[in-house]
Protein backbone atom coordinates (compact mmCIF):
# COMPACT_ATOMS: atom_id res chain seq x y z
CA UNK A 1 0.00 0.00 0.00
CA UNK A 2 1.45 3.65 -0.91
CA UNK A 3 1.51 6.57 0.90
CA UNK A 4 -1.11 7.64 -1.33
CA UNK A 5 -3.77 4.80 -0.76
CA UNK A 6 -6.61 5.33 1.96
CA UNK A 7 -8.75 2.19 1.41
CA UNK A 8 -7.09 -1.01 -0.04
CA UNK A 9 -9.18 -3.91 -0.20
CA UNK A 10 -8.14 -7.19 -2.00
CA UNK A 11 -10.30 -10.25 -2.54
CA UNK A 12 -12.33 -9.81 0.37
CA UNK A 13 -14.81 -12.12 1.18
CA UNK A 14 -18.09 -12.16 3.82
CA UNK A 15 -19.96 -15.11 4.91
CA UNK A 16 -22.75 -14.76 7.39
CA UNK A 17 -22.82 -18.50 8.69
CA UNK A 18 -22.95 -20.13 5.55
CA UNK A 19 -24.03 -17.41 3.33
CA UNK A 20 -21.19 -16.09 1.18
CA UNK A 21 -22.62 -12.69 0.51
CA UNK A 22 -19.38 -10.54 -1.02
CA UNK A 23 -17.23 -12.56 -3.19
CA UNK A 24 -13.51 -11.64 -4.13
CA UNK A 25 -14.21 -7.80 -4.04
CA UNK A 26 -11.44 -5.54 -4.55
CA UNK A 27 -11.52 -1.42 -4.16
CA UNK A 28 -8.50 1.17 -4.26
CA UNK A 29 -9.86 4.68 -2.79
CA UNK A 30 -6.68 7.49 -3.50
CA UNK A 31 -6.43 9.77 -0.91
CA UNK A 32 -7.95 13.46 -1.63
CA UNK A 33 -10.65 11.26 -3.94
CA UNK A 34 -14.22 11.60 -3.41
CA UNK A 35 -15.57 7.68 -4.55
CA UNK A 36 -18.47 6.73 -4.96
CA UNK A 37 -19.95 3.42 -4.03
CA UNK A 38 -23.05 1.72 -6.22
CA UNK A 39 -24.60 -1.29 -6.27
CA UNK A 40 -28.17 -2.96 -5.74
CA UNK A 41 -30.10 -3.70 -3.17
CA UNK A 42 -28.47 -6.48 -0.92
CA UNK A 43 -24.95 -6.42 -2.93
CA UNK A 44 -23.10 -5.97 0.48
CA UNK A 45 -22.38 -2.36 0.27
CA UNK A 46 -22.97 -1.74 4.34
CA UNK A 47 -21.50 -5.02 4.79
CA UNK A 48 -18.43 -3.49 3.18
CA UNK A 49 -18.74 -0.41 5.30
CA UNK A 50 -18.95 -2.21 8.27
CA UNK A 51 -15.86 -4.40 7.80
CA UNK A 52 -13.47 -0.99 6.82
CA UNK A 53 -14.93 0.27 10.24
CA UNK A 54 -14.01 -2.09 11.92
CA UNK A 55 -18.05 -3.21 13.36
CA UNK A 56 -17.70 -6.59 11.00
CA UNK A 57 -15.05 -9.25 10.69
CA UNK A 58 -13.79 -10.27 7.06
CA UNK A 59 -14.12 -13.80 6.40
CA UNK A 60 -11.04 -13.70 3.74
CA UNK A 61 -9.37 -11.11 1.89
CA UNK A 62 -7.37 -8.11 2.92
CA UNK A 63 -8.48 -4.74 4.09
CA UNK A 64 -6.39 -1.51 4.69
CA UNK A 65 -7.15 1.44 5.99
CA UNK A 66 -4.54 4.32 6.20
CA UNK A 67 -1.85 1.90 5.78
CA UNK A 68 -3.13 -0.19 8.29
CA UNK A 69 -4.64 -3.74 8.73
CA UNK A 70 -8.70 -3.93 10.10
CA UNK A 71 -8.15 -7.05 11.75
CA UNK A 72 -5.35 -5.64 14.07
CA UNK A 73 -5.56 -1.78 13.83
CA UNK A 74 -9.53 -1.34 13.99
CA UNK A 75 -9.12 0.85 16.65
CA UNK A 76 -6.90 2.73 15.56
CA UNK A 77 -8.46 3.32 12.12
CA UNK A 78 -11.49 4.86 13.51
CA UNK A 79 -9.33 7.65 14.79
CA UNK A 80 -8.72 8.69 11.10
CA UNK A 81 -12.59 8.08 9.77
CA UNK A 82 -15.49 9.88 10.17
CA UNK A 83 -18.36 7.39 9.48
CA UNK A 84 -22.37 7.95 8.83
CA UNK A 85 -23.57 4.59 7.59
CA UNK A 86 -27.66 4.21 7.26
CA UNK A 87 -29.35 6.29 9.92
CA UNK A 88 -27.26 8.38 12.71
CA UNK A 89 -29.15 7.01 16.26
CA UNK A 90 -28.81 9.71 19.03
CA UNK A 91 -29.46 10.46 22.75
CA UNK A 92 -33.18 11.66 21.50
CA UNK A 93 -33.68 13.78 24.32
CA UNK A 94 -30.91 15.69 24.18
CA UNK A 95 -30.40 19.28 22.32
CA UNK A 96 -27.52 20.38 20.72
CA UNK A 97 -26.88 23.88 21.18
CA UNK A 98 -27.66 25.08 17.60
CA UNK A 99 -28.70 28.13 16.81
CA UNK A 100 -31.08 27.95 14.91
CA UNK A 101 -32.98 25.32 16.67
CA UNK A 102 -32.81 26.43 20.27
CA UNK A 103 -33.46 23.59 22.75
CA UNK A 104 -35.24 21.35 20.96
CA UNK A 105 -34.49 17.67 21.69
CA UNK A 106 -32.51 15.78 18.77
CA UNK A 107 -35.96 13.48 19.18
CA UNK A 108 -37.80 16.28 17.57
CA UNK A 109 -35.37 16.90 14.39
CA UNK A 110 -36.37 16.20 10.96
CA UNK A 111 -35.08 13.48 8.87
CA UNK A 112 -32.60 16.29 7.21
CA UNK A 113 -31.80 17.67 10.74
CA UNK A 114 -30.70 14.18 12.00
CA UNK A 115 -28.89 13.32 9.13
CA UNK A 116 -26.86 16.67 9.04
CA UNK A 117 -26.16 15.90 12.84
CA UNK A 118 -24.86 13.20 12.17
CA UNK A 119 -22.45 14.17 9.46
CA UNK A 120 -21.17 17.19 12.08
CA UNK A 121 -20.64 14.42 14.72
CA UNK A 122 -18.97 12.34 11.86
CA UNK A 123 -16.64 15.18 11.18
CA UNK A 124 -15.87 16.50 14.53
CA UNK A 125 -12.54 14.89 15.07
CA UNK A 126 -11.43 16.15 11.66
CA UNK A 127 -10.79 12.59 9.95
CA UNK A 128 -8.79 11.50 6.93
CA UNK A 129 -10.58 9.43 5.69
CA UNK A 130 -15.53 10.62 5.36
CA UNK A 131 -17.27 7.90 4.85
CA UNK A 132 -21.45 8.80 4.11
CA UNK A 133 -24.33 6.29 3.51
CA UNK A 134 -27.45 7.63 3.23
CA UNK A 135 -30.52 9.14 0.67
CA UNK A 136 -32.17 11.93 2.82
CA UNK A 137 -29.77 14.72 1.76
CA UNK A 138 -30.68 15.55 -1.79
CA UNK A 139 -26.73 15.66 -1.98
CA UNK A 140 -26.18 12.83 -0.92
CA UNK A 141 -29.06 10.75 -3.07
CA UNK A 142 -26.09 7.59 -3.78
CA UNK A 143 -23.64 6.23 -1.67
CA UNK A 144 -20.79 8.31 -1.28
CA UNK A 145 -16.81 7.09 0.75
CA UNK A 146 -14.53 10.09 0.36
CA UNK A 147 -10.72 10.03 1.09
CA UNK A 148 -10.92 13.94 1.14
CA UNK A 149 -7.98 15.41 2.66
CA UNK A 150 -9.09 17.55 6.37
CA UNK A 151 -7.53 20.90 4.95
CA UNK A 152 -9.77 20.66 1.94
N1 LIG B 1 -25.94 -9.54 10.14
C1 LIG B 1 -26.30 -10.21 9.05
N2 LIG B 1 -26.61 -11.51 9.11
C2 LIG B 1 -26.95 -12.22 8.00
N3 LIG B 1 -27.01 -11.69 6.76
C3 LIG B 1 -26.70 -10.39 6.66
C4 LIG B 1 -26.34 -9.58 7.77
N4 LIG B 1 -26.08 -8.32 7.32
C5 LIG B 1 -26.30 -8.35 6.00
N5 LIG B 1 -26.66 -9.58 5.59
C6 LIG B 1 -26.94 -9.98 4.21
O1 LIG B 1 -25.83 -9.62 3.42
C7 LIG B 1 -26.27 -9.18 2.13
C8 LIG B 1 -25.70 -7.78 1.88
O2 LIG B 1 -26.35 -6.87 2.75
P1 LIG B 1 -25.94 -5.33 2.83
O3 LIG B 1 -26.73 -4.73 3.94
O4 LIG B 1 -24.47 -5.22 2.91
O5 LIG B 1 -26.42 -4.81 1.40
P2 LIG B 1 -26.47 -3.34 0.80
O6 LIG B 1 -25.72 -3.38 -0.49
O7 LIG B 1 -26.02 -2.36 1.81
O8 LIG B 1 -28.02 -3.18 0.50
P3 LIG B 1 -28.96 -1.87 0.50
O9 LIG B 1 -28.71 -1.15 -0.80
O10 LIG B 1 -30.32 -2.43 0.55
O11 LIG B 1 -28.62 -1.04 1.69
C9 LIG B 1 -27.79 -9.24 2.14
O12 LIG B 1 -28.17 -10.45 1.54
C10 LIG B 1 -28.13 -9.25 3.63
O13 LIG B 1 -29.33 -9.93 3.89
MG1 LIG C 1 -27.00 -0.84 2.79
Amino acid sequence: MDGDTAIKIENLSKSFEDILVIKDSNMNVTKGSVYGFLGANGSGKTTIFKIITGLLSPTGGMVEVLGMDVKKDSERILGGIGSLIEAPTFYEHLSVGLSEVGKKPVGKFSLGMRQRLGIARALVHKPQIKEQYHESLENYFFNIMSGVNTSC
